[in-house]
């Protein structure tokens, strides 16, 4: 039943994008052409009003920042439908008619919609309309940039660690900040933070992004497991079989819903290089560049490094991994020579811990271990914390 699909002027990525839902074909032909008068927007058309929000959702090929509703012809069907979209809050909703019927607009905007369009549509007015709303969502969406931070995991070769330090840098900064915090494990396939939280998952990132129409915050809340520490984790698929790869395209979107619900949102990408061109690795991202003391690690970290980070500075950190300070093979002279800059982190090899983890199912991080050690370390310096808690002086003294 979803009958037209046309993109208006221009293909470019910064149009808007608009879900336009009228069964009055005519009067739907008209909002379209006044529309695209005068701003470049992409439309996608509706000959039917979907049931809600996760209707709508479903049937978009592209997620819509505005919809524009005819309100005229079942105009119960479009009040409910403009009540439920306004109240997800990821769509500016409007509304038109062929009548300018003060009563029926006050109801619309009751429910939140932010403009009524009356017959003969004027393109001027609806051009100022949709620039509001462009300017709505992108102030909306610099606030979650500005107020989120992004900390990806990378390693410079399978089994450096990465999963091991992601999952437990994620619980510290969880319980060192206080904040919503929360883990995604893009190791695919079979990525295994989970087991290293010790928790078991119904649901992952394979169901976050089959979809991506329909993943918003609501959705995304359903998704995660929570971690008794507070953490709360969108796992890896437990199976080879997923519908859609990530592309950058899936990460981007799940990445924006993400930081619109969580403060922190840590991301281990194992050694997924193909990520590079998402955006888990804009500027304001942390990369914590996992190596270890070994000769293909080390060369592929100073490759890595020069290719691609050459001009990130304190939003790359470097972490030495494994590191035992009498290593044979490399003293730290030449480790800061292979890597053209000093090391930010060194985790020491902590074999008792990480074996105690594969026994008990507890996390590293709760342990009071020297790997727990270093990692709440990383964890209270990305949350703006001194690096080592300041240990409570003069308390009981009463009682001495
Ligand atoms: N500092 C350390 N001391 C001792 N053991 C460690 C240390 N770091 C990681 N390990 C152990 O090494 C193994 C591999 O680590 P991990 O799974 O984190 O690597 P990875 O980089 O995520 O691997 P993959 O490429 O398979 O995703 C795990 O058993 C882990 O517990
Ligand atoms: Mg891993």
């Amino acid at each position: 039943m979803l009958d037209v699909s046309r993109v208006h002027n221009g293909t470019d990525r910064n149009v808007l994008s608009v879900a336009l839902i009228g069964p009055h074909e005519q009067r739907r032909q008209a909002i379209a052409a006044a529309l695209a008068e005068r701003s470049a927007v992409r439309i996608e058309e509706l000959a039917y009003y979907p049931s809600d929000f996760d209707h709508l959702s479903r049937l978009l090929e592209k997620h819509c920042s505005i919809v524009v509703l005819d309100a005229d012809s079942d105009p119960d069907a479009a009040l409910r439908l403009a009540e439920d979209v306004c109240s997800r809050g990821q769509m500016a909703v409007m509304a038109y008619s062929a009548e300018a019927d003060v009563k029926l607009a006050i109801r619309f905007m009751r429910v939140g919609v932010s403009d009524f369009f009356t017959f003969p549509f004027d393109s001027a007015e609806i051009a100022e309309a949709l620039r509001r709303s462009s300017q709505r969502e992108s102030s909306l969406r610099q606030e979650s940039r500005l107020s989120s931070k992004v900390c990806v995991f990378l390693g410079t070769k399978g089994g450096c660690g990465v999963t091991a330090i992601a999952s437990n840098f994620a619980i510290s900064l969880a319980q060192e900040s206080g904040r919503n915090t929360l883990l995604i494990d893009l190791g695919l396939p079979l990525g295994d933070a989970a087991i290293n939280l010790g928790i078991t998952t119904e649901f992952s990132v394979a169901n976050a992004i089959q979809d991506t129409n329909r993943l918003d915050t609501n959705f995304l809340n359903t998704l995660v497991t929570n971690h008794s520490s507070g953490l709360s984790v969108l796992a890896a698929p437990s199976d080879f079989r997923i519908d859609r790869q990530p592309d950058n395209e899936a990460i981007n979107k799940l990445l924006l819903v993400a930081r619109q619900s969580y403060e922190y949102v840590v991301v281990d990408i194992g050694s997924r290089l193909d990520l590079l061109g998402s955006a888990l690795f804009e500027e304001s991202s942390i990369i914590y560049l996992i190596t270890q003391v070994g000769i293909s690690e080390l060369r592929n970290a100073n490759r890595m490094i020069s290719q691609f980070f050459s001009r990130r500075s304190d939003n790359l950190q470097i972490v030495l991994n494994r590191y035992k300070p009498a290593t044979l093979l490399f003293d730290d002279k030449h480790i800061e020579k292979a890597l053209t800059r000093p090391t930010d982190w060194k985790i020491p090899d902590d074999w008792t811990s990480a074996r105690r983890t594969q026994n008990t199912a507890t996390p590293m991080a709760l342990a009071d271990a020297p790997i727990s050690q270093a990692i709440r370390q990383m964890a209270r310096t990305a949350c703006g914390l001194p690096a080592d808690r300041e240990e409570k002086k003069g308390l009981f003294s009463f009682f001495r």
